[in-house]
């Protein structure tokens, strides 16, 4: 097939525009696209190529139009539908975490295996943003000399939680400079001028949903019994790009200067490691728009011979779900388009 008739489904969502804008820049065949969202927003429209596409409701549409079907609406929106895209015969990438335990998880340049070895999958789940950017970045060092323990901070932002709570932080920051109250409805507590601990509860012994996440996907991605990963999420006060602070132990001996030259070589990664020079990478100034992971403080561990640690910042909603999209859907145009 030469080329692919599309369907984004979520299109008006934070995940979605910015799958649009990548899909616009990029060289991937599309023939016809088909934007779709809720009553909501249906009728408006956005640009792709040069002409505007209107935006259609989900309800109605007919999935044997399309050859691949990109969900970036709910979970709920998943549960339903995809089932729908699959039986009219479609490729289904999704977003959401619904699928996450029975299909493929898929980062390019990590696990391709998972789509060239085997058969054609129905759905491929676009992992948790936070596993892309850990183990894009820590892949080549455990092919070097492998890893058995991860210990992570996630600093998460705001945009993690669409755009209900990028709203909730711009109009609690205004309303906290206008001397009024901050008044928290996506979030429990006011995130404006402030860190959260945690979003979402825990469970009964401490860990919340997305840390569990975390650490349940990274080990069907990186099959390996004897690594050991501890996650912790914190909410941050940011609107785009989250940062992680990441301590590693590895098997065989490996130095920071070896780690940096490493990463240096490595696709979707810019290290920014010379404070001088570049300066340290922060969500906002390195990361936020950007379609790469960018890593900064790469030193060796203060207490442990075989320790790295390191700073990474990268844009959830542009690298963590819209590209890494967009490669899925590259990979599966290779081998099943
Ligand atoms: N934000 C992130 O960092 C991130 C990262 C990775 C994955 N994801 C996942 O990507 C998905 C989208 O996230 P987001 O941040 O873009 O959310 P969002 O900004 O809230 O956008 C949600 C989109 O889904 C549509 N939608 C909601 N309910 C619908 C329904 N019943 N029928 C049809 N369309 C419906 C919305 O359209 P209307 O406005 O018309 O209702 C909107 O286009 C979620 O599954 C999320 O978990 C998000």
């Amino acid at each position: 097939m030469d080329t692919v008739n599309l369907a984004i489904i979520g299109a008006t969502g934070a995940v979605g525009e910015a799958i649009v804008e990548l899909l616009d820049q990029s060289t991937f065949p599309v023939q016809e696209l088909y934007l779709l969202a809720s009553e909501r927003t249906a009728g408006t429209s956005l640009m792709f190529r040069n002409k505007p596409v209107m935006v259609g409701i989900l309800e109605d549409f007919d999935f044997s139009q399309v050859h691949l079907a990109i969900f970036v609406a709910t979970d709920e929106v998943s549960s339903l539908y995809v089932p729908k895209a699959e039986v009219a015969g479609c490729l289904v990438i999704d977003n959401s975490q619904t699928f996450a335990d029975s299909a493929p998880l898929v980062i390019p340049g990590v696990n391709n295996d998972q789509l060239t070895s085997g058969n054609r999958p129905s759905v491929v789940v676009n992992p948790d943003s936070s596993v892309i950017f850990l183990w894009t970045v820590l892949k080549p060092i455990y092919d070097q000399c492998g890893i058995y323990r991860v210990n992570v901070t996630v600093c998460d932002s705001v945009s993690h939680h669409g755009k209900k709570a990028l709203h909730e932080l711009a109009a609690q920051t205004a309303s906290l400079l206008n001397g009024q109250g901050a008044a928290p409805k996506v979030y429990n507590q006011q995130i404006a001028f402030n860190v959260l601990s945690n979003v979402g509860g825990v469970d009964e012994n401490g860990h919340s949903a997305r840390e569990l996440r975390i650490v349940k996907q990274s080990e069907k991605i990186i099959v390996d019994p004897q690594l050991q990963l501890n996650v912790t999420c914190i909410q941050v006060p940011v609107f785009y790009a989250d940062s992680m602070v990441v301590t590693i132990e590895t098997s065989d001996p490996i130095d920071a200067n070896e780690v940096r030259k490493l990463l240096e070589k490595c696709n979707e990664i810019i290290v920014l490691d010379n404070q001088e020079k570049e300066g340290f990478a922060t969500p906002v100034t390195a990361a936020a728009g950007k379609s790469e992971i960018f890593v900064s403080r790469i030193r060796n561990d203060m207490g442990h011979s075989r320790g790295i640690n390191l700073w990474l910042v990268a844009d959830n909603v542009r690298k963590g779900a819209a590209r890494n999209t967009i490669m899925i859907a590259e990979e599966l145009k290779k081998s099943f388009l």
